[in-house]
Parts: structure tokens; sequence; C-alpha cells
């Protein structure tokens, strides 16, 4: 087990004071939190992603509260120490400040996360204000933003233009000033990203696929490791291919067994002479 400590709000500020980048990353299940802690990786978003990476759904729209309350308590049973955010689901703040808060809450109570994230601008500080207010940290998230991937055009780079990077600038001041304490920009130009972060003035800046200056990066766990069969994104570095590693063994199992060269005797178990005789005797 790994014997770091807590990763809290302030040990978060302090990396920004001290000019250090955060890292952080999304997970879905136990195995994965267990070597995501083992690593030190500061943050841990359990993604809506779940829906297209675990769950194999085109986009994110079907995941429910059930669904990420599953993942987050499995993804905090092996990493107690990271900072872990929780993200809801389509439909789950959207209908009022209520419904936000509500589902914010089951996040907190139920799986332990430290924080949640939430899609959207000026439209949803509201949403950000009430949960803040609730007691609950809570993370914006803008530019491409996959629960509007339909209304947005498609996967595709935010804020291109003058007046959409203008719209971006005021949707993050309104998040900022709704009491969130980070924001994430989600492909994003590098220079709206890096204007964005030095006018934060209370709010941490991370970048997913945003470029190098903010104060620090997210990517998602299955696209640097190449276990997103569908494709990989341009913004992703692939650190290892863990698909080919596991598609190889697949192969090998599937051969040994079939030429039965596995199982071996060390992976079988015997039983005494005296108790098999006896055992024949009791048939
Ligand atoms: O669900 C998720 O993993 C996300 C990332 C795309 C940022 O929200």
């Amino acid at each position: 087990m790994s014997d770091r400590k807590k990763v809290i709000l302030p040990t978060l500020f302090k990396k920004v004071a001290d000019g250090q980048p955060i890292t952080w990353l999304t997970c879905y299940d136990y195995p994965t939190a267990y070597l995501q802690e083992q690593a030190g990786i500061d943050m841990i978003l359990v993604g809506d992603s779940l829906g297209m990476t675990m769950l194999g759904y085109d986009s994110t729209l079907p995941v429910t509260m059930e669904d990420m309350v599953r993942h987050a308590q499995a993804v905090r049973r092996g990493a107690p120490n990271a900072f872990l955010v929780g993200d809801m689901p389509y439909m789950t703040y959207q209908p009022s400040v209520e419904t936000a808060i509500r589902n914010a809450g089951r996040f907190m109570a139920e799986c332990g996360c430290d924080a949640i994230k939430l899609e959207g601008g000026v439209a949803m500080a509201d949403r950000i204000k009430g949960i803040v207010d609730a007691g609950i940290p809570a993370i914006g998230h803008l530019g491409l933003t996959p629960q509007s991937v339909s209304a947005l055009g498609g996967f595709r780079v935010q804020g291109k233009s003058a007046a959409l990077a203008k719209k971006i600038v005021d949707d993050a001041k309104a998040l900022e000033n709704a009491g969130a304490f980070a924001i994430l920009l989600e492909l994003v130009p590098d220079r709206l990203c890096k204007l964005i972060t030095e006018r934060a003035e209370n709010c941490i800046i991370m970048s997913l696929g945003s470029g190098p200056d903010a104060h620090g990066q997210l990517l998602i766990y299955h696209d640097m490791f190449g276990l997103y069969p569908k494709f990989t994104p341009k913004m992703a570095k692939v650190f290892g291919n863990a698909g080919e590693v596991i598609l190889n063994g697949l192969k090998q199992y599937a051969s040994e067994v079939t030429s039965k060269t596995f199982p071996q005797p060390e992976n079988w178990f015997g039983m005494k002479d005296e108790e098999f005789d006896d055992l024949l005797k009791l048939l």
C-alpha cells in the first residue's frame, strides 16, 4: 500500500504556488486506481468517459449516477490518498441547482470523493455556486465538453476564433466567481489556455490537450495505454501499449490451452494418495 499523505486542496494550491505541475488521470476501476496511487498521481477523475472506455457506449450520454457511484467507490478503495473527483453525468445537474447539489452530495457521501466536476460555463455557474455553498469543492469544465458534443459540432478544438475564445474567457471567470476551485480546459488553443491561467486569481487551471501552460495536465488513462480500441485522439500520448501486450497474452493463452501446454503442474494442486484412495472407496 502507498504510504503517501492524503492529497487535499491545500496540497494542490501549494503545488501551484511552488510552480509544480499537478498530475491528473482518469480511472474507473480498483486495480488501475491501485497503480495510480503507487505512481503518486495527484488527482484522479472518475470520468463519465467510462461510458465509452468501460461500457462500450458511443458517447457519455447514457451514463447514470449509479454507474458513476459504483466505479468511484472501486477507485477510492484502490487509491485512498489521491484527490478523487467524481464527474457528474448527463442530466444529473443540468435540470436544477437542487438536482446538482443532491447528486454532487452522493459522490461525497457514497464514494468518498474530494470534489466533483461538471461541464458548462456561465449557464452552469449557479450549479457550481449551489454545490460550493453546500460545502462541496467543484471543478468546471470548458472547451470541448463531451456532453454537448452534438451542439459543438463534433470532437474538435474549441475557441479558435477571437469571439469564441472570448466566450471561454468569460465562462472561466464566471465559474471562478461562482466558487470553482479549478477549471479543466479541454481542447482549446494553447495561447487561450495560457491567458486564462494567467488571469486566474484563486483557481487552478488544468489542461487536456490545451498546451503546457496550465497549472497541470489531465489525460484519459485508456488513451495513454492503447486500451480504447475505437480511436486515440491526437492530444493523447501513448506511454505504453498495454492493449497490445494483453492481446498477445490472450492469443498465447488460447494457443497453449489448444495445444495442451497449459496448465503445467505448477498451475494445479494435488492431493495425498491415501486421501484419494479413501475417496475411491467412498464412491
Ligand atoms: O469524462 C471524462 O473523462 C472527462 C474528460 C474528457 C475530461 O470529462
